[in-house]
């Protein structure tokens, strides 16, 4: 395969038995034929494009996404988040250095742009006119916007009752063709699975699609760049279908392996991170596995349930990449309960003024967690160390989820009068 007159320089290759096939083949099936488990893309050469100076976002990092030709870049832009470093949050903690990565200030409020506009482009490269996914949330909200921007259709699956309202607001407005399952996140993705392999002309753009994984990757780079260059000791992210991890580890491991040019220099200095991945107890099939030790399986949860509804997922499509990217790196995996999921909501929101959803909060959990315990090695060995925490979405998106804790005397009504508030003041 020619890319825009370059050579062939990214392949298909499974990510369980290492089956190998030509990229051409993208899109007509999403699992391995062999063994049945999800695809990745091998990277085999560098794509060089003219106008990457001119890029905006993620998009500086043309030459390890893979796409053919730059004309087909749908962007809004998106990337390049902030890296807001956390020091109220760390005193309290009790961590010497802590940031976080704020995913929310994506322009749909979610790290799932990073991987659309990466899988929305490659649709229109390869002439797709529809797209599809099932979602609880952000990536309806993501793929309905790309797929606006692309001027082609969007079909999203959502389970019904079960997203927040500002997500479902988003798609609508998008102008998506929007349809609420009767059911759980698990069960509008088995339904969608069954519509994309039948009917081909329609693109499925959950994160089992590998070219979302290459555009979610990003975030890897730019916190090491972020770092001044180096990487960090310990990543803490939210996972649900683990798809978002993965793609993380693997940005990490092709900086530490080819380093990205003109940006981090040849090598990110520094070992890789450790993967945290935290998840809500009510929904916690790989904090379960590997608590249990298991390395090659999880049980799935069949009736999942958390108010961090972005994470609400029983039976991760992702979980062979996210086990590997925990055993290799030297992670965990932990489980928050919702309670504490909603109390580190606001903490992170009162002490730094950073307002994310609840899933994106589940990992400000796990740090309160720790720190709470007091003494454990994971805490004793992240206190010296460098701590991100990837939060993955914005507050705005899930009002409800603050605004039903909300007493009547914290939105207290008052005459016009100043005198009458000097004397409550007072
Ligand atoms: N955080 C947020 C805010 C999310 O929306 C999601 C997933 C995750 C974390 C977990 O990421 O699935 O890659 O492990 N949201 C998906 C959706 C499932 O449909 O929007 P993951």
């Amino acid at each position: 395969m020619k890319f825009a007159g370059k050579e062939e320089h990214f392949e298909l290759r499974c990510f369980g038995c290492k089956q190998t096939y030509n990229i051409d083949d993208y899109g007509k099936f999403y699992q391995c034929a062999k063994c049945g488990n999800l695809l990745e893309i091998l990277i085999i050469s560098k794509y060089s494009s003219k106008a990457k100076q001119l890029r905006q976002g993620l998009w500086k990092y043309i030459d390890h996404i893979p796409l053919w030709d730059d004309k087909n870049i749908i962007s809004i832009p998106e990337g390049w988040t902030s890296f807001v470093e956390c020091r109220n949050a760390a005193k309290i903690l009790g961590l010497k250095s802590f940031f976080v990565k704020f995913e929310g200030l994506n322009p749909t409020g979610s790290f799932k742009d990073r991987g659309m506009t990466v899988g929305v482009s490659k649709a229109i490269e390869q002439g797709y006119k529809s797209t599809m996914c099932a979602s609880t949330g952000n990536t309806s909200a993501s793929l309905a916007a790309y797929s606006s921007r692309a001027g082609i259709k969007c079909i999203v699956l959502v389970p019904k009752g079960k997203i927040a309202m500002g997500k479902i607001a988003q798609a609508i407005a998008y102008g998506a063709e929007i349809y609420q399952v009767e059911g759980n996140f698990d069960d509008s993705l088995r339904v969608a699975r069954e519509i994309c392999e039948k009917d081909s002309k329609i693109l499925l753009l959950n994160s089992l699609n590998p070219f979302r994984i290459e555009g979610q990757k990003t975030v890897a780079f730019e916190i090491a760049e972020q770092l001044g260059g180096r990487m960090p000791d310990y990543v803490v992210l939210p996972v649900g279908n683990g798809g978002n991890i993965s793609a993380a580890w693997k940005g990490f491991k092709e900086l530490s392996e080819s380093g990205i040019e003109g940006s981090i220099g040849a090598h990110s200095s520094g070992n890789l991170p450790k993967m945290m991945a935290v998840q809500a107890e009510g929904a916690a099939p790989i904090a379960r596995a590997f608590k249990a030790g298991k390395r090659d399986s999880i049980d799935p949860v069949l009736d999942p349930h958390t108010g961090a509804s972005a994470i609400n997922i029983g039976s991760p499509v992702s979980w062979m990449k996210t086990l590997a990217a925990i055993y290799e790196s030297g992670g965990i995996a932990d489980y928050v309960s919702d309670e504490e999921i909603f109390a580190a909501q606001k903490f992170l929101a009162s002490k730094e003024g950073l307002f994310v959803e609840p899933a994106s909060a589940a990992p400000i959990a796990y740090l309160l967690k720790l720190a709470r315990a007091g003494k454990s090695d994971e805490y004793e060995a992240m206190k010296n160390s460098t701590v991100v925490s990837i939060c993955t979405g914005n507050g705005l998106k899930d009002p409800n989820a603050v605004l039903k804790g909300v007493s009547p005397d914290q939105l207290q009504t008052i005459s016009a009068d100043a005198k009458y508030l000097q004397k409550i003041l007072a």
